[in-house]
């Protein structure tokens, strides 16, 4: 098998995973086993992500750097501040209080992009919309390939115009943040199959697959479906090298929890997670504010996080976590890729 939009031995990817669970030494794991791993540079400091940047190349694996793309927001004061109130008494049960002031930011946009150019990498992943066409140039100028993450046809041929290289097709099944470009959009159930299918119909240019991956034969599924590469992200939540919180990775083993959601409650902008107690009190209610309401949660989630408490915490997940397994990521990857029958 071979995936040249990717310089690896396998056609598959490790999905940028931010908040923890990517960290170099899995990457560096799944990069050894032959599959290409992106770096997570969303809501890093340039300096960690250029650290984590250091670590691979010097020990010569190949890696892409996954960037956040800012968005310009548009926040109802009014809504956000509702919704600030209604989870005021959750944050109280930590001692928090919650401002109502919606705060934006742009995850330092422009300097990881110059980290970026000055120190080139060779795959540059995009998620969450589209830069100004200059950045794109830019990365282009600096040798690196730019792909973008798209969850529909009309992001597709939008990326195509754009001038990228490749892209990722996220469909609904994915764990995490959908790569919508448009937060208020609902995310309507799209097999990540179909989705590869009908991107390819609408733009010519080489698909990783993303989303619901949950066995060897869906990887193959993904690939007959036209995808040159296919990225697992949930599948690796529960490697021994993964960065997932105790009580992420409690979660995902625990019997607890039955099903996963798409919900704005976490972070204002649909993302897949197991369907926890905070999903379902406020999923309802959260404006489409992102960050504005990464940032409302963020304390709340981190004191939920340390305390074990998994009703209140962001437990990302897509539809095939229940096969996540609890092994180094090189199995996983080579039970993935079909190279050798790894036992869950
Ligand atoms: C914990 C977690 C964090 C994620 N963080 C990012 C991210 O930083 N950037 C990004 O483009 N996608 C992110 N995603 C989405 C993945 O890149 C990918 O689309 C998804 O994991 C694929 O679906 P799967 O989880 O069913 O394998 C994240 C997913 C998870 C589960």
């Amino acid at each position: 098998m071979t995936a040249p939009m990717l310089p690896s031995r396998l056609p598959i990817a490790a999905a940028p995973m931010a908040g923890g669970p990517t960290t170099t030494a899995l990457a560096a794991a799944v990069a050894e086993a032959g599959g290409f791993p992106f770096l997570a540079g969303g809501y890093k400091t340039p300096e960690a992500l250029s650290a984590e940047i250091s670590v691979m190349r010097a020990a010569g694996l190949p890696f892409g750097v996954n960037l956040f793309v800012p968005a310009p927001e548009t926040v109802d004061a009014a809504a956000f501040r509702a919704y600030a109130r209604q989870l005021q008494p959750e944050a109280e049960r930590y001692g928090l209080t919650l401002s109502e002031q919606p705060m934006n930011d742009d995850d330092s946009w422009g300097q990881k992009l110059a980290l970026l150019i000055q120190d080139p990498v060779d795959v540059v992943s995009l998620t969450f919309g589209l830069p100004e066409p200059s950045d794109i140039v830019a990365l282009h100028a600096s040798g690196t390939k730019v792909l973008a993450s798209v969850t529909t046809p009309a992001e597709a041929r939008q990326a195509q115009a754009a001038g990228v290289d490749g892209l990722v097709v996220q469909g609904s099944q994915a764990g995490g943040h959908s790569a919508t470009f448009d937060p208020n959009r609902r995310i309507d159930p799209v097999s990540t199959a179909d989705l590869v299918k009908a991107v390819r119909a609408a733009a010519g240019l080489p698909i990783i697959a993303a989303g619901g991956v949950d066995s060897p034969a869906a990887v193959q599924a993904l690939l007959a479906a036209g995808a040159e590469a296919v990225a697992v992200g949930t599948l690796l939540l529960l490697a021994d090298e993964a960065g997932t919180s105790p009580t992420h990775r409690a979660a995902l083993t625990g019997g607890k929890f039955s099903e996963t959601v798409l919900t704005r409650a976490f972070t204002g902008r649909p993302a897949r997670a197991l369907r926890n107690g905070f999903a379902v009190r406020h999923g309802a209610h959260a404006p489409a504010a992102y960050p504005a309401v990464h940032h409302l949660t963020r304390e709340l989630r981190q004191a939920a996080g340390k305390a074990g408490d998994a009703d209140t915490l962001h437990l990302w997940a897509g539809t095939g976590w229940r096969n996540a397994p609890r092994l180094p990521a090189a199995e996983i990857i080579e039970w993935l890729s079909g190279t050798e029958n790894a036992v869950q």
